[in-house]
């Protein structure tokens, strides 16, 4: 049995939405248990990451970056670096905002960094989009064109279940994929899916 923490941080609703289609994705994957984690609980008890075999990060995308509440929780983790007890753990990260762009890559890379800082292992979002091969654009998976992390687009003061079917598809895609990658690399025997198609 493999253990994932899915960590996150939505203050209305659009993250923790794209988190429970994420976790629906990787819990897909047989041997595999996974938790939803708010920041605001971890970041009292760092201690509690230890548990888990891999994390998925989710964060609101603020001016640019993750947000105040997501930093503190990185921030609280400064004990577990200094040991380095989350080296070789597995990561990947997911970020939601409002805009098309509105500079969501930045918060993927401080994802990334903080990861790299800890010594783990990232996962990125391997799938093509869809829009490519005729699927129409908001149906499409990885619609959006990210693949060091996952990215969902949430209208400007839309509500928190109300995106488009191609970000819903690509959160569960992308859970499925983590998943995955952590039974190959701890060789419990599950293959990658062999293509794009097999994880939808
Ligand atoms: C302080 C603040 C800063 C924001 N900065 C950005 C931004 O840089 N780019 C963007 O596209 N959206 C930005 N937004 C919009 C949020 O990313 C968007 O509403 C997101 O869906 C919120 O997620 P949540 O419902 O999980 O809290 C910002 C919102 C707030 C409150």
């Amino acid at each position: 049995m493999k253990k994932i923490a899915i960590i996150y941080h939505s203050a209305h609703g659009h993250t923790e939405h794209i988190a429970t289609h994420v976790l629906e994705g990787a819990n897909s994957v047989p041997n595999t248990e996974v938790h939803l984690l708010k920041v605001e609980d971890i970041t009292k008890t760092p201690d509690e990451l230890l548990k888990y075999d891999g994390y998925i990060l989710g964060s609101p995308t603020y001016l640019g970056g993750v947000s105040g509440p997501f930093k503190m929780f990185m921030d609280a983790t400064g004990r577990l670096w200094r040991t380095q007890k989350l080296k070789g753990k597995l990561a990947a990260g997911f970020t939601v905002s409002s805009l098309p762009s509105g500079d969501k890559q930045s918060t993927l890379m401080s994802m990334f960094v903080f990861c790299m800082q800890h010594g783990m292992l990232w996962i990125g979002n391997a799938i093509l989009p869809e829009q490519h091969t005729g699927v129409p654009y908001e149906e499409a998976a990885n619609r959006l064109g990210s693949w060091s992390g996952m990215m969902a687009q949430a209208g400007h003061s839309a509500p928190a279940d109300s995106f488009p079917a191609g970000d819903i598809k690509t959160a569960r895609m992308f859970g499925k994929n983590f998943s995955e990658a952590l039974h190959r690399v701890s060789g419990t025997g599950q293959t990658f899916a062999e293509d794009q198609e097999a994880l939808a």
